[in-house]
């Protein structure tokens, strides 16, 4: 059944019945519908509780790319669905509210980074997932934060490469290969907003903890920590290491599931330069609820559509990311 009230908003504005069990709905209408979740780490607890998988951005595409449900509902933001999509055209791809963007890729408008392209001719292109389906049109290969430096390295040291759009990861990549990749000028609002002064006021105050950093950190933060990893890579550390506390400078979501899996350790989030907002929390990830989810899952929207000549293009260097990753055992 449509619903005709996926209003302007973005998201299927109805309210659930009365008195229902969210969970246990929730949980129905995915066997009805032979529907999979997948949630990114930074989404809220209960999503990432009601999940079939819970991953960072290079195993959600690994996911929506080998599953055989006939509905994906990707718990993260557009450009995740979008590239659920590009993978599994043949499903159907939701996202419970699509006002769920990224301000990383925001700050890559396709068009301006074709006159950028332009401006570096000959230059190899290298985009980060967070990017929209066009941008990924203009890319030779797609990487995220768990495979960027292995796929930046499987090009010889003197081709010329644009790296887009995240310029933190971009300067720390460029920083551990020595090579000087021109760089698009683009962040992620989240992680640029981390405050130095109180991350190392908060290794003061816990002499032993180690600093965990994601790459779109700004690289002050990425050269004093101890260890810099996408999300699931900060993750794995965390429960290799004998060390019992953390700073995690990456969004606060994923000190869920860090604290899940080791009940034993302290995970401190670090701070923003900011106080008085919840900056560490990536609003736009925080918009999916479970009863957008809900509605999502009983009436089929919203829905990810692309145009099939965007998708041809976009996939391409999508499939390269992944059969790189699969290579490498990533
Ligand atoms: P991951 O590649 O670690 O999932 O990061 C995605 C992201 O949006 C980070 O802000
Ligand atoms: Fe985009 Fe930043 Fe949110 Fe990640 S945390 S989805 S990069 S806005």
């Amino acid at each position: 059944m449509v619903n005709n009230n996926l209003n302007s908003v973005g998201f299927l504005d109805v309210p659930v019945p009365e008195g229902i069990d969210l969970i246990q709905a929730i949980q129905d209408l995915k066997k009805e519908k032979n529907a999979i979740i997948l949630a990114h780490y930074y989404q809220e607890n209960d999503i990432q509780d009601i999940a079939d998988y819970v991953g960072d951005s290079l195993a959600l595409a690994q996911w929506a790319a080998k599953t055989d449900a006939d509905v994906i509902v990707l718990c993260g933001v557009h450009f995740m669905g979008e590239t659920a999509k590009i993978l599994s055209p043949d499903k159907q791809v939701l996202v419970p509210d699509l006002n769920a963007g990224c301000s990383l890729a925001d700050s890559c408008p396709a068009d301006e980074f074709e006159k950028f392209i332009k401006e570096h001719p000959a230059h190899k292109v290298i985009s980060y997932v967070n990017t929209t389906a066009a941008v990924k049109t203009l890319t030779d290969v797609v990487v995220t934060s768990t495979n960027a430096r292995q796929i930046v390295d499987s090009f010889p040291h003197d081709e010329k490469i644009i790296f887009g759009p995240d310029r933190n990861l971009g300067n720390y990549i460029n920083s551990l290969t020595g090579r000087n990749m021109a760089l698009w000028d683009g962040a992620c609002h989240v992680h640029e907003r981390f405050s130095l002064e109180k991350i190392l006021e908060l290794k003061k105050q816990y002499s032993d903890a180690l600093v965990l950093a994601h790459p779109e950190c700004k690289s002050a933060i990425l050269k004093i920590a101890d260890y810099v990893g996408s999300t699931s890579a900060l993750l794995n550390y965390a429960g290799k290491s004998n060390n019992k506390t953390f700073i995690v400078a990456t969004e606060s979501g994923i000190l869920y599931e860090m604290q899940e899996k080791n009940k034993d350790k302290i995970f401190i989030p670090a701070p923003p330069n900011d106080s008085t907002c919840a900056c560490n929390e990536c609003n736009f990830m925080k918009l999916n609820t479970l009863k957008k989810l809900y509605n999502c899952l009983k009436y089929g929207q919203p829905e990810i559509f692309i145009s099939e000549e965007i998708r041809e293009k976009a996939k391409k260097p999508i499939l390269k990311m992944l059969e790189i990753s699969a290579k490498l055992g990533l």
